[in-house]
């Protein structure tokens, strides 16, 4: 048979449920110290030795570990990334995306796409943040998941805008405050507000206080569908709006205008999907697969966020060009006349 690329990508399955299992039994935290043969991994992991070196062999074709002798394994430099302690670990995303859950959603793909219909729900019995709230392991490897993804941009984001220029900026569904965090280090001069649900609030004192911005950061539990700080002058909403279709995305837009001073803006910071599609957007368009059944959300086009941001009152103002590698940018919002009812 001739190589097929689509074939390779069908049986990508196998490598992902690889790469989880090595996060799930902590392979690379029990290789830390050095090279390791599978007995004494075995041990150190709590698993099955001759079903471990069968395991650690898929994982060097992976480049996860390199081989040193038959049975002797060592971490490679990519795989040093799936370790729980390093600034730039894949831990949380690859034990997010791959956790059965979300898993079991993706078993469901053509359904969905035959109905339309939100498939988390009907996998969990619960929408996705009433299932995190009950689920402390699982929602803390999504606030991981989310920090390490926001770490990535955060730098781009600081960069491509004046975050100087306001006095109170709030984050809103800020997650553990690691965007918050990068932006009150960059700029000295405005505090901040971090806003979200109490399950993914958990180690936010933590982000800010390594940071050292705690003491410019006030910490905010509530939901953003009811009400979210008033007097910011900057809304930052990252990597929120595509978790909600239109009818709830625009619901928060309206708390947020409603909170708003004719000055304030609103920054939501998502990747913008071109009309036609192109390569570079990998990440997002496989997002948008991926919220379609975990979250009932969607990715969005500039045409559509300006349809969203004028439902809920707002006007938008800018859009900037793409920020990192995943294609996100800043949408500059400020509040359009008369304010819409809540
Ligand atoms: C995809 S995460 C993005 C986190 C963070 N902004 C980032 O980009 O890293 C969505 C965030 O929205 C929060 N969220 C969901 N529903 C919420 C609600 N009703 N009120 C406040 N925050 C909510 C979640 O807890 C989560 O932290």
């Amino acid at each position: 048979m001739t190589r097929s690329p689509l074939l390779d990508t069908a049986f990508g399955f196998m490598p992902a449920q690889i790469v989880y299992t090595a996060v799930e039994l902590g392979l690379a935290d029990a290789l830390a110290d050095g090279p390791r043969t599978a007995g004494e991994l075995a041990e150190r992991t709590g698993t099955h030795a001759p079903s471990l070196l069968r395991l650690l062999r898929a994982l060097t074709v992976l480049g996860a570990v390199r081989q040193q002798e038959p049975d002797l394994f060592a971490l490679t430099d990519e795989g040093r990334r799936l370790r729980r302690d390093v600034p730039d670990s894949i831990r949380g995303m690859v034990g997010l995306f791959c956790a059965p859950e979300v898993w079991r959603c993706w078993g469901q793909l053509p359904e969905a796409v035959r109905t339309g219909e939100y498939v988390w729900e009907q996998v969990t019995g619960e929408t996705t943040f009433e299932y995190f709230a009950r689920n402390p392991e699982l929602s803390a490897t999504f606030n991981a998941a989310m920090a390490e993804a926001t770490r990535n941009v955060a730098p781009a984001l600081v960069k491509a805008h004046d975050f100087g220029r306001y006095r109170t900026i709030a984050d809103l569904g800020g997650g553990n405050g690691t965007l918050l965090a990068a932006i009150l280090s960059a700029v000295p001069g405005p505090k901040g507000v971090l806003f979200d649900l109490p399950a993914a609030l958990e180690h936010a004192g933590r982000t800010l206080e390594e940071a050292g911005v705690a003491d410019r950061c006030e910490v905010v539990a509530g939901d953003f569908f009811q009400a979210v700080p008033e007097g910011a002058d900057a809304y930052v909403i990252k990597s929120v709006i595509h978790d909600w279709d239109d009818e709830k995305a625009a619901a928060l837009l309206r708390t947020c205008r409603a909170a708003m001073t004719p000055a304030a803006r609103v920054l939501i910071v998502e990747p913008v999907l071109p009309p036609l599609v192109t390569p570079e957007l990998h990440a997002a368009l496989m997002s948008d697969v991926n919220m379609l059944l975990t979250t009932g959300g969607r990715e969005r086009t500039e045409a559509e966020f300006r349809d969203l941001l004028a439902s809920a009152g707002l006007a938008t103002v800018s859009v900037s060009g793409p920020l990192g590698h995943a294609g996100y940018r800043i949408i500059e919002a400020a509040p359009a006349d008369p304010a819409p009812r809540p």
